[in-house]
């Protein structure tokens, strides 16, 4: 997501900033910005692009020349990349600089607020209400009026803050999103991520959520929110620049496997409240909503698995019928779609052009769209008002996995409102959902446990030339996903069946070794999946269950188990995917594949 970047020393801060925000690329941005104070004035810089963009902008309009300053790249929430919009956002007296990493998510009450106060706001975002709740409790105390402002906001942060009348000091905090301060000789460093302060120092103080810190350029005082002091332990760096980048992991797909606990909370972080769910963002009506004869799905690769999900989980508890589709499918075979139908568009990138299409030729045909993206501003997004965003950060791997559990996650709360909205399922019902839901980061953390047993499967199966991937339900749909997974990255050829199917063809395959990933996670669907489990062992294959935990009749069928959590049946494929990803990375590895940049593959595929 967005990067921080922050010093205070002897040196002019513009260069020092910019290259901080270099090492922050990498985890992709749309907009980026500075602010540096010099003697006469606190400027402002920013432009919508890349970091060249904000290096041109300087150019044009003279490199600040104070050596205290603060830098931001930005990855779009609220608000499209533009350039107001990008950070370094400010008060109405122009004093105050805030950078800001995270989500607000009651900046519109406290917008109001500060609107009535008599406040003038330039942009869309959050982000830029710090700024003038700053301005408000400041009485000549940075830190105090951060803490003041701090109390107010609701959701997660990391802050870089600046005042002109306070020369020696940047401000930062942090509550649920990460910031490290690097200590230097007679100078420090701010950042959201080590790679950003690595070429100076390796000395950081990681910051713990709840804490406020107050960097001059020879110390680093860190508070609770309370005020009261902190005491850290000085973290030495031991990563190479390289490995720091991918934050200690070899590779973007191993970090990203790892942050879908986080990309998982953060989608459904404000979402749900008192056991509803509320998507703001929607303006569909409830007469639409109720009169809805049939949802279409269209997407493509990653995405439309995370689609056949959504069929199944759709038409459970809100009780209408979907379609879904291959993009490239879709825009070709004339569908029946009206007025009175929806039609879900699912793209990560929100670029995808056979996807973009199909969004086009649904508007053509009289339906309403909306769009599950991850990419604010992104072009599906500019032709639909009605859109989810799923909050999984910059996905830089080809092979897509937080993105595909985010995806997932949108889709259970669209499912679930639909379902509130249509009054399918009682309240009760509906809050035990949501109750599960909530479990999910934990129980994801919880699945990621099992790599090291899959690292002995991938060594294991490495040299196989066909792996089987069969399940029944949503198992089904995620037997595609671990299929998709496999093949793209370790280039072993892989096949997912519905596995009621199997006896129509690809059992002919199932010979002596075959491997083949069963998944039992749908308990009314059990025995059938033993039965099928039965069958491929008749004919030599190794089977590897992924089942729900404590399964025996699972562990008795299978040669292997990998558990998973328990949770409501619905909600399994978040989990049961976690192993299936590793298992594809492992293999990849062993078999020396380039994992994150997989051959002939694109991340995002703008052709058709
Ligand atoms: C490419 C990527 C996949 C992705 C698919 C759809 O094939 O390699 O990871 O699932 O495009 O992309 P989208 O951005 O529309 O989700």
């Amino acid at each position: 997501m967005c990067g921080i970047v922050g010093y205070i020393g002897p040196q002019p801060a513009a260069p020092i900033l910019l290259k901080g925000l270099e090492k922050l690329e990498y985890r992709g941005y749309d907009s980026a910005g500075i602010a540096v104070r010099d003697l006469e004035r606190l400027s402002v810089i920013k432009t919508v692009g890349r970091l060249q963009d904000l290096r041109a902008r300087l150019e044009e309009q003279g490199v600040p020349q104070g050596s205290l300053g603060i830098g931001h790249t930005r990855w779009a929430t609220h608000g499209r990349p533009s350039d107001i919009n990008a950070h370094p956002h400010s008060d109405c007296s122009g004093r105050i600089a805030v950078v800001h990493n995270g989500i607000i998510e009651n900046y519109k009450e406290l917008r109001e607020w500060l609107v009535e106060e008599g406040h003038t706001f330039k942009s869309e975002t959050d982000t830029e209400t710090i700024a003038h709740l700053i301005e408000r409790f400041y009485e000549g105390d940075l830190v105090d009026a951060v803490r003041k402002t701090i109390k107010r906001l609701e959701g997660s942060f990391a802050l870089g803050v600046l005042h002109f009348d306070q020369p020696q000091e940047i401000v930062a905090a942090r509550q649920h999103s990460p910031l490290v301060v690097g200590l230097g000789d007679g100078e420090n460093f701010l950042a959201s991520d080590i790679p950003a302060v690595l070429e100076h120092t390796k000395k950081v103080y990681i910051i713990d959520d709840g804490e406020v810190v107050r960097l001059t350029s020879d110390q680093a005082e860190i508070f609770d929110f309370a005020g009261r002091p902190v005491r850290k332990e000085i973290f030495e760096v031991a990563w190479d620049p390289v490995l720091a980048e991918k934050g200690g992991y070899p590779h973007f797909m191993l970090k990203e496997i790892y942050e879908q606990p986080q990309a998982v909370r953060d989608t459904l972080q404000g979402r749900l409240n008192g056991g509803r769910v509320v998507l703001p963002d929607l303006t569909l009506d409830l007469a639409y909503l109720r009169g809805l004869r049939k949802i279409f799905i269209t997407a493509a690769g990653t995405a439309y698995h995370a689609g056949i999900v959504g069929k199944y989980v759709i038409e459970k508890l809100a009780r209408i019928p979907v379609e879904v589709d291959l993009s490239s499918e879709f825009r070709y075979r004339n569908p029946m779609l009206g007025p009175d139908c929806l039609t879900i568009v699912i793209s990560q990138s929100g670029e995808t052009a056979d996807t973009l299409a199909s969004l086009r030729e649904a508007k053509r045909l009289g339906s309403k769209v909306l769009a599950i993206t991850n990419v604010v501003g992104s072009s599906v997004t500019r032709e639909t008002p009605e859109v989810i965003y799923t909050l999984a950060g910059p996905e830089i791997a080809v092979a897509s996995t937080k993105a595909y559990t985010t995806q997932l996650i949108a889709l259970y709360l669209f499912a679930l409102y639909l379902a509130q909205e249509r009054q399918t399922l009682s309240e009760q019902q509906l809050a035990e959902y949501i109750a599960a839901l909530e479990q999910l980061p934990q129980a994801i953390s919880a699945t990621l446990s099992c790599e090291e047993a899959v690292v002995g499967l991938a060594q294991e199966f490495k040299d196989k030339e066909d792996i089987f991937f069969i399940g029944r339900g949503l198992d089904y749909a995620v037997a595609m996903e671990g299929s998709l997974k496999l093949k793209e990255i370790s280039y072993i050829h892989a096949e997912a069946y519905a596995a009621g199917e199997l006896k129509h063809g690809t059992l002919a395959l199932i010979v002596e070794g075959v491997p083949v990933f069963a998944l039992i996670t749908q308990e009314s669907l059990r025995d059938k999946m033993i039965s099928n489990i039965k069958e491929v062992k008749a004919r030599g294959a190794t089977v590897i269950g992924v089942a729900n935990e404590g399964d025996r009749f699972a562990e008795e069928a299978c040669d292997q188990v990998i558990f998973i959590p328990r949770t409501n049946e619905i909600l399994t494929p978040v989990l049961a995917v976690a192993p299936l990803q590793l298992f594809a990375y492992h293999a990849a590895l062993a078999r020396g594949c380039d994992v994150d940049k997989p051959r002939n593959l694109a991340k995002s595929v703008t052709v058709e």
